[in-house]
């Protein structure tokens, strides 16, 4: 029989930040491996074998990042039924903000109305939903906010090279966010966030910044869309998430058949297979929607925990692990009580 945990024996501060309020959002245009078939030299076959992949969402032409992000947080505000003046902090994790400044946070703050609130966007590509909640708790247990607004969203598709078969399969458009707050029980029970930059090459988009500021050369390059060395990145993707499901669990002094759902970063299916395999993590546990919406980023462990509470896998008391990985390299994961 399991030993019986309770908020009161898990190690760590006695107050908790949890989830009120939840959103999502993705385009209705659905882009499917057949229709990818007839852009580049590939297979329905080879892409599903590989990667799980089915579908994924695509923006419409001119979709702005804070397009999407902001049907998601109307819907999570309304959801912890808050009203625009209450939030007091906004962050949006985003690898494809609106523009380089003003934050995509600061536009959306103001097409949702939070004049109170303090607005960034945070970098940390598919791991940004794990850092933007962590870094938001942190902010709401000092006690000097109260409400804060967490928003994964990307338009993706505008930085696909949509004649790179390697990349071009795997991305997709969409937004999810959460509202956090202080609670009387569950909530966030630990977590964990690493990096390791001396992987950053392995995935970026080069062009754009201030190493490579647009020019007709950084064009002609390239240099403006994604590019991935996707066999190198399997590897650490999987022995990093892996390991940030141990971390947590140790953290909190319990192990996996304490947890009802992990929710990891939705990139892969065999890289989830191998995570869990590695982190001893039956797959009966492992949430993934990965097959509909491809690989969203910083939009993809939240939508995902969207959809594993509206298909009731995830009850009232769970204990849940959302982990990710991204470029940077970046990590991290989540305990959270239900
Ligand atoms: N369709 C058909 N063939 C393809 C293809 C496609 N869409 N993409 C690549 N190939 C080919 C390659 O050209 C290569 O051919 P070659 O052997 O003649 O050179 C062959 O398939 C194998 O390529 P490889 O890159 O070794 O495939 P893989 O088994 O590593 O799978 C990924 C490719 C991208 C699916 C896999 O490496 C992966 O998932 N990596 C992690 C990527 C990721 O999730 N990144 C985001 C992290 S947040």
């Amino acid at each position: 029989m399991l030993p019986d945990i309770s908020i009161n024996t898990v190690r760590g501060s006695d107050k908790r930040i949890g989830i009120i309020g939840m959103g999502m959002h993705v385009p209705e245009k659905v882009l499917s491996n057949a229709d990818i078939e007839k852009m580049v030299d590939t297979t329905d076959e080879w892409i599903t074998t590989r990667t799980g992949i089915k579908e994924r969402r695509i923006a419409e032409p001119g979709t702005a990042t804070s397009d999407l992000a902001f049907p998601a947080a109307k819907q999570a505000l309304e959801n912890a039924n808050l009203a625009p003046e209450d939030v007091d902090l906004l962050i949006v994790a985003t690898t494809t903000p609106d523009m380089l400044f003003p934050s995509t946070a600061c536009i959306l703050q103001a097409r949702l109305g939070l004049v109170n609130a303090a607005c960034f966007d945070l970098s940390a590509a598919c791991s940004g939903s794990v850092y933007a909640i962590i870094t938001a708790k942190q902010y709401l247990l000092t006690g000097r906010y109260r409400n804060a607004l967490v928003v994964g969203a990307e338009a993706l598709s505008g930085f696909v090279d949509w004649t790179d078969r390697a990349t071009c399969i795997l991305f997709g458009d969409g937004a999810g966010a959460v509202v956090l707050a202080p609670g009387e029980t569950g909530g966030v029970v630990t977590s964990h966030m690493g990096a390791d930059g001396s992987l950053a090459s392995l995935l970026c988009m080069p062009g754009g910044g201030s190493k490579y500021p647009p020019s007709h050369h950084s064009i002609d390059r390239r240099l403006h869309f994604l590019q991935m060395e996707g066999r190198e990145l399997f590897k650490p993707a999987v022995r990093r998430m892996a390991e940030s499901v141990q971390i947590v669990l140790d953290r909190a002094g319990i192990t996996q058949e304490h947890v009802e759902c992990f929710i990891p970063h939705q990139a892969n299916r065999r890289i989830i297979e191998a995570v869990a395999k590695q982190a001893g993590v039956p797959m009966d546990k492992v949430f993934m929607n990965l097959q509909k919406y491809g690989n969203t980023s910083a939009a993809s462990n939240l939508i995902a925990l969207y959809e594993a509470v509206e298909e009731g896998r995830i009850n009232q008391g769970d204990h849940i692990v959302l982990v990710a990985f991204g470029a940077g390299l970046t990590f991290g994961s989540l305990l959270i009580e239900w």
